[in-house]
């Protein structure tokens, strides 16, 4: 069965995340996590764009070989979004050789079969958009149409992609298909821009020393970037490699990226790429606004750059919030407030209204204030005889359907506000039978199935918002004491829980934001201490949530055994280490625990040199929740003794495996 594909665009490695990359990448995690809770196979596609000229050019600026900084680069890309928990099933990278092979081949054939050939180049380059200009759309000032910084003159032989020859058949495409182009506005921009006229385009920059050389004319020098990264999605599937089984993936059903990158690039040059090579075109291509900041486009010089961790981190500092929920958290505001159609503002105020008033008083505050009054008046376990009234299982159905109905169509906000409808109606359902009252006044069945709706909405809403709030999800899952996250297609089960069911303990997921937090300045790490949130209930509700844990005391020093059993230690051996950057105490140690590659960030630098420790095998903590320490996400706490403050580290009598469990 044909997979479900979906891209992101590859991500020029000249700078490091930031949330406009972090925005295309979450709505592609959240439409992938969709489409496989629906039940589909996906594939799942992200990577980096290296072969460009300003990547190499910044490498060059920095004194660093070219090669290095991609490689450091990409690992950079690949841990923050796995630390924002995108799970993607591959992360290409332009430099691979499988991909310079397939750039190669698709650059011979289009060339033997007249598609691609020789001219002179005469006109302008801008290097920050990787783009040419024809003379004819260059004002006196000679800057770049989009981004208004100056631009290169470009007088060289170059080969040319004859795009005009498609012009007409990309516009029939276009119009014969009303969602291969969405949303809208994107589809009539780039019917607008067909409408100026294709003109063909260059595909090769002469004197460049790094890129893909063009095949067979060494004096042609590399391979245009755009004709080079476009192809990327194509080398993913295994196109030259796997015969026809590529097709098990191919063509994309699902390409996103930003409303910059679509009508010249992914909804032109290269559908005509692929009608030069006869191969069927992408299901859609979406393409989604900006963000702005304070009114403003972000960039480095206006210093609004917002990194996605330091704004969880931040959050999490502020809230008490786990970091994995604060994580969960931003992805929930990004996804929220994501530009569909028009540019949207991204504050830190913002992130703080969604996490206290959506997160903490809506969904936070339903599942907790229903399993403290489940404790509370039925000892934790579901009392015989519930089941959700036939009223709230219609409209949870149906919030189910819309909410459904908006993810297909990429429509995170919309689709979330429907979801949220799902709380608002317990919360009146709540208000309206006050079940703490019937419960008070012996009516305890009729509680019992006021408070089974709530355990259904949470059940639902576990479902609804896995895609967004994966870690969430699964922490809602486990305090209803459900194996796993219900199938989409179960989302709405009006009797899902069986008499006698027990319920976990409440654990407050999103502790109310209580100090005025933002610490995350614009591309500042977030330094502030954690601010703890008091208990706060909302006025009239009994039974609203309790927002911290409880603080130990003296008599707590003595802990269980099973308590110990939390502690998951291994031994790790040490693979490579190296200074963090501007710190005199950390080491960043990337660790073997056992097959899986782990980096925490140990404050040993004083003690020990990086060589010192390269092959050494030491004892660390590995449940630990991750952390941001100087721009480093650490996972995990080595374990030393701690002799007048000075760490010695601690090794096995002999070398064990990497990963030997301690207990
Ligand atoms: N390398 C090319 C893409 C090649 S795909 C074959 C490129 N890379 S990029 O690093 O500039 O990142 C592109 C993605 O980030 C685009 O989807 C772009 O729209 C998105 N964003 C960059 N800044 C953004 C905002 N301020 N807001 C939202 N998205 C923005 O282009």
């Amino acid at each position: 069965m044909k997979r479900y594909y979906i891209t992101t665009p590859i991500y020029y490695v000249n700078s490091v995340p930031h949330i406009g990359t972090a925005l295309t990448t979450l709505v592609a995690d959240a439409c992938a996590r969709f489409q496989k809770r629906r039940g589909r196979a996906v594939y799942f596609l992200t990577g980096t764009d290296e072969n460009a000229p300003k990547v190499h050019r910044v490498a060059q600026e920095r004194g660093i070989p070219t090669q290095q900084f991609v490689d450091e680069m990409a690992e950079v890309f690949e841990r923050t979004w796995r630390a924002l928990h995108i799970e993607y099933d591959v992360f290409i990278r332009t430099t691979e050789e499988r991909h310079k092979r397939v750039v190669t081949e698709v650059f011979r054939r289009l060339r033997e079969q007249g598609d691609i050939y020789k001219g002179i180049y005469q006109g302008w380059y801008c290097i920050s958009c990787e783009t040419f200009f024809a003379p004819s759309k260059i004002g006196e000032a000679k800057t770049c149409p989009d981004c208004s910084k100056p631009l290169e003159w470009r007088d060289e032989q170059c080969y040319y992609f004859r795009l005009s020859a498609y012009e007409s058949r990309l516009r029939e495409h276009i119009l014969a298909n009303p969602h291969f182009i969405e949303p809208e506005v994107r589809r009539n921009e780039t019917l607008g821009f067909l409408a100026e006229g294709l003109q063909d385009v260059a595909v090769s920059r002469s004197g460049a020393e790094w890129g893909v050389p063009v095949p067979d004319d060494p004096e042609a020098g590399v391979v245009y970037v755009w004709f080079d990264a476009l192809l990327n999605y194509l080398t993913a599937t295994g196109w030259l490699e796997r015969g026809e089984a590529y097709l098990d993936t191919w063509p994309p059903d699902l390409q996103l990226m930003g409303k910059d990158i679509l009508p010249r690039f992914h909804a032109t040059i290269w559908p005509a790429m692929l009608m030069a090579l006869n191969l069927p075109l992408p299901e859609r291509l979406y393409g989604h606004g900006w963000w702005i900041v304070n009114k403003q486009k972000m960039s480095k010089s206006l210093g609004n750059v917002y990194a996605p961790l330091e704004v969880a981190q931040a959050l999490a500092d502020a809230s008490g919030c786990a970091l994995p929920y604060a994580i969960d958290a931003f992805r929930y505001y990004v996804l929220r407030e994501m530009p569909t159609d028009s540019d949207a503002e991204f504050s830190l105020e913002g992130v703080e209204t969604r996490y206290n008033g959506d997160l903490a008083n809506d969904l936070g505050n339903m599942l907790h204030r229903t399993l403290s009054m489940m404790h509370r008046y039925f000892d934790g376990r579901v009392p015989a005889g519930a089941r959700l009234d036939a009223g709230l299982a219609d409209l949870f159905a149906q919030q189910v359907a819309r909410t459904t109905e908006a993810y297909e169509a990429v429509d995170f906000p919309r689709g979330l506000r429907e979801a949220w409808q799902i709380i608002s109606a317990v919360n009146r359902y709540y208000d309206e039978q006050a079940p703490w009252t019937l419960a008070r006044q012996g009516n305890t069945e009729r509680a019992g199935q006021v408070l089974y709706a709530g355990l259904i909405a949470a059940r639902t809403l576990s479902v609804l918002v896995e895609p967004v709030m994966p870690q969430v999800a699964r922490e809602i899952a486990r305090q209803l004491n459900l194996s796993e996250v219900p199938r989409w297609d179960e989302a709405v089960v009006a009797d899902a829980f069986p008499a006698g069911h027990p319920l976990q303990e409440p654990v407050p997921i999103f502790p109310r934001l209580q100090a005025k937090p933002s610490a995350a300045t614009p591309a500042t790490p977030a330094a502030q201490p954690a601010a703890t949130a008091t208990p706060a209930s909302p006025a009239g509700q009994p039974e609203a949530t309790t927002t911290t844990e409880p603080k130990p005391t003296a008599m707590q020093d003595l802990i269980t055994i099973e308590e110990f059993k939390r502690l998951q230690i291994r031994i790790a051996t040490i693979k490579a280490a190296e200074r963090v950057p501007k710190s005199t105490k950390l080491l960043k140690l990337t660790l073997d625990v056992g097959g899986e590659e782990r980096v925490i960030v140990a404050g040993i630098a004083e003690e020990y040199t990086p060589e010192q420790l390269i092959g050494k095998q030491i004892p660390v903590l590995v449940n630990l929740q991750p952390a941001l320490i100087r721009g480093v996400v650490s996972e995990g706490m080595m374990l030393a003794a701690d002799v007048d403050g000075k760490a010695v580290l601690l090794h096995p009598d002999r070398e064990v495996p990497s990963g030997s469990i301690v207990r």
